[in-house]
């Protein structure tokens, strides 16, 4: 299972990159609003420093609705760096672009997905990616788990190699969760990566094994 980070703040991917458990980085563009990165130029250099900073895929996506800006967007973005996945809504024109940047060689990641017929379209578009939003889903009080269930069972079905990557992560919960559906990488905050650290019980299974150490060596 990849450990993908979704932000584009430096010292949190940074410090996930340090753990030594990170995968890749997913951007969007509220995330590199978020930051004060904006202008095509700016934008340009800070996926570039992404990608120096892990080794993995970063996702980067495009502003253009319309299938000839996608494919342009896509390929300038594609160019900036090897490990840039280019990020495509789901919509009629992305589904089209995503077939031709998987005719073209260029890695997708296809977003914005809510529903299994639209993951469906994704992989059948040779999606590299699939990004199904969990936490958005759960935020309308529907069960955003059974949307990567269902998907899951789909691409099984027909061998799809398309991965599956749970998105809008809100919490460690949703991480597990997720691993035991089988999804193929999670994206979230760091807090939902190093929430996996935490258990009362390590916490004072070590204070004692120190505190004897000490008793022991004193
Ligand atoms: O990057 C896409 C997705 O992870 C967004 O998450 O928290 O804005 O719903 P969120």
């Amino acid at each position: 299972m990849k450990f993908f980070i979704d932000t584009a703040n430096l010292e949190q991917i940074q410090e996930a990159q340090d753990l030594g458990v990170l995968d890749g980085v997913t951007t969007n563009p509220s995330l590199m609003a978020k930051e004060g990165i904006t202008g095509e130029k700016n934008i340009r250099d800070h996926y570039l420093k992404i990608c120096e900073l892990v080794d993995g895929d970063v996702s980067a996506e495009v502003i253009a609705t319309d299938f000839e800006g996608i494919v342009k967007e896509g390929e300038a973005l594609a160019d900036i760096h090897p490990q840039i996945i280019v990020k495509v809504p789901m919509i009629k024109e992305g589904v089209k672009a995503l077939k031709y940047f998987s005719n073209h060689g260029i890695k997708t990641n296809c977003t914005l997905v809510f529903s299994p017929g639209q993951a469906l379209l994704a992989a059948k578009a040779g999606a590299t990616y699939v990004s199904p939003f969990i936490g958005r889903i759960d935020d309308i009080s529907s069960n955003g788990l059974e949307l990567i269930e269902k998907i899951r069972l789909i691409y099984d079905n027909y061998g799809f190699e398309t991965e599956i990557l749970a998105a809008s992560i809100r919490h460690t919960m949703h991480v597990i969760e997720c691993a035991e559906i089988g999804a193929n990488v999670i994206t979230g905050p760091l807090s939902s990566i190093t929430g996996l650290l935490k258990h009362p019980l390590t916490d004072i299974g070590l204070e004692k094994f120190l505190a004897d150490y000490r008793k022991g060596n004193s």
